[in-house]
């Protein structure tokens, strides 16, 4: 294993993948990226000394490892093309695409059964990958060896943190959870920023507020060890205005919603991975 990497697609989430692995002390000359125009591919090799190339066969051959990230409808496409010219069976590839299936993917590479596939990581980040700030769901098949595994990891966590699932299907859950779950809070800020607005606060204004506001609420999360509800509690004086307002989401049903909502997200991921 020589740990080279090729980027397949220059596109929003290989380019954050990309730049958390330079970021982590990864070697350029180690990185190879291909799309078919140049703009986003020349751009990266400009701003962080990559190689690039329009062939994906010529990106997918310089390297052991090969991040599929591409839009779902083209994976099958891109790895027909891999199967009919390089020897599959020497690479991993890492799928970052959503919706596309292990055994999509294990097909459109030439297996012929589940048994006899390749060594393919299928893994679903989100967009705070972009800082550094991600979560990737991974689940290996079976032909990945612990090798393999390790330095998938380690290209995973150059953008955030990796949990490595036991099985495909919960995928479809870390979808729901944290790979939609950033435009969750982006809605609800949205909410909160609009009311501020109406407040009287001007649109910067009502922008920072909300922002700063979950910003530390994050934060709290994140460096006290006691769980998230205690944290609302500890925050919510009987009788308050803060509980004023909870007792409103409450009555709104927000549990419940939110918990529709991240089963109307698994619903669809399982449609997608049908083609519908
Ligand atoms: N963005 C996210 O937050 C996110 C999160 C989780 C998973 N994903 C997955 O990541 C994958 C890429 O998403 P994205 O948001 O990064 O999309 P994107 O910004 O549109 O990037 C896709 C890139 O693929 C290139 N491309 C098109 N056809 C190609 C081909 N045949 N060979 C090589 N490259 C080709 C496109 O080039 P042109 O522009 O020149 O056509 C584009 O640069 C998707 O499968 C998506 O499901 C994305």
């Amino acid at each position: 294993m020589n740990n080279k990497v090729a980027f397949i697609g220059a596109g929003n989430m290989n380019r954050a993948i990309i730049i958390g692995l330079i970021k982590n002390g990864i070697a350029p000359a180690d990185i190879i990226v291909s799309n078919p125009s140049p703009g986003k591919r020349e751009a990266l090799a400009n701003e962080y000394g990559i190689k690039q190339t329009e062939s994906n066969i010529e990106a997918a051959s310089y390297a052991d490892y090969i991040v599929l990230g591409v839009k779902p409808h083209l994976i099958a496409s891109v790895c027909e093309e891999f199967a009919d010219t390089i020897d599959v069976s020497k690479k991993c590839f890492i799928s970052v695409a959503a919706g596309t299936t292990m055994a999509q993917i294990q097909s459109a590479l030439g297996a012929t059964q589940a048994d006899n596939g390749f060594a393919v990581i299928r893994s679903m980040p989100n967009t705070p990958s972009q800082l550094g700030m991600g979560v990737s769901g991974a689940y290996a098949s079976p032909q990945v060896s612990a090798e393999q595994k390790a330095f998938a990891d380690q290209l995973m966590k150059a953008s955030g943190i990796v949990k490595w699932l036991s099985s495909e299907a919960e995928i479809d859950h870390i979808i729901a959870v944290s790979g939609s779950g950033p435009a969750y809070f982006f809605l609800f800020m949205e909410a909160m920023a609009a009311e501020a607005e109406r407040l009287g606060f001007d649109a910067q204004e009502a922008r920072e507020l909300v922002q700063q506001t979950a910003l530390g609420a994050a934060h709290m999360v994140a460096e006290n060890d006691i769980s998230i509800g205690q944290l609302r509690e500890n925050v919510t004086s009987k009788g308050g205005t803060t509980q004023a307002a909870l007792n409103t989401f409450n009555q709104g049903g927000l549990s419940d919603l939110v918990s529709d909502a991240m089963q109307a997200a698994i619903s669809r991921a399982k449609e997608m991975a049908k083609g519908e």
